[in-house]
């Protein structure tokens, strides 16, 4: 009788490439590229800061703007305080999009504080605030319409 060594040689069944493949479920069709969109990392970057600065013979928008009745309206600063907070920052961003569409380049927050000359509005209440369009901080403006991120 012969003793049974049977090897066992259990076929290691190796469970290859178990991936989960996550991500082949992702969005189906990214959206079509060239749709512009706001901004919010711009905005508090570079049009905020805008908002802020004195230019020759103006009051700053922010002294206007969070306290009249224009469609455009800022959150007040609040008392001390020379920039707004992240919190106040996004209800601005909220804000502006009364008067600033993604891709629209004849938004009011562009043409209003152009001057006439320049190709802006007539007539705007806190003045002339940019004379031509190559002031850098209208074109941030512009570029913050425009989708920059
Ligand atoms: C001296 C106060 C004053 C300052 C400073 C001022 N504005 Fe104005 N703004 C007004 C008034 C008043 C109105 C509403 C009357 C009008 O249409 O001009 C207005 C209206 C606007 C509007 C809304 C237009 C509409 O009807 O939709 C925009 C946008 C605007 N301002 C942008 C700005 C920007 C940007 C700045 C800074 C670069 C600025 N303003 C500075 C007084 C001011």
């Amino acid at each position: 009788m012969y003793p049974m060594t049977r090897a066992s040689s259990s076929a290691l069944i190796v469970a290859a490439c178990l991936v989960a493949t996550a991500g082949s479920l992702g969005p189906a069709q990214s959206q079509p590229a060239a749709q512009p969109q706001l901004s919010y990392d711009f905005f508090k970057s570079k049009v905020e800061p805008v908002f802020l600065t004195k230019r020759e013979g103006h009051a700053r928008c922010v002294m206007c703007h969070t306290v009249n009745n224009a469609p455009f309206h800022l959150v007040p600063l609040s008392p001390g305080a020379t920039s707004w907070s992240e919190e106040q920052s996004k209800q601005n961003f909220e804000l502006v999009q009364r008067v600033a569409a993604a891709g629209i380049m004849d938004s009011p927050l562009v043409k209003h504080p152009l001057a006439k000359a320049a190709g802006g509005d007539p007539h705007h209440g806190g003045g002339d605030q940019f004379t031509t369009q190559d002031d850098p901080a209208w074109q941030t403006l512009k570029a913050f319409v425009s989708g920059a991120k």
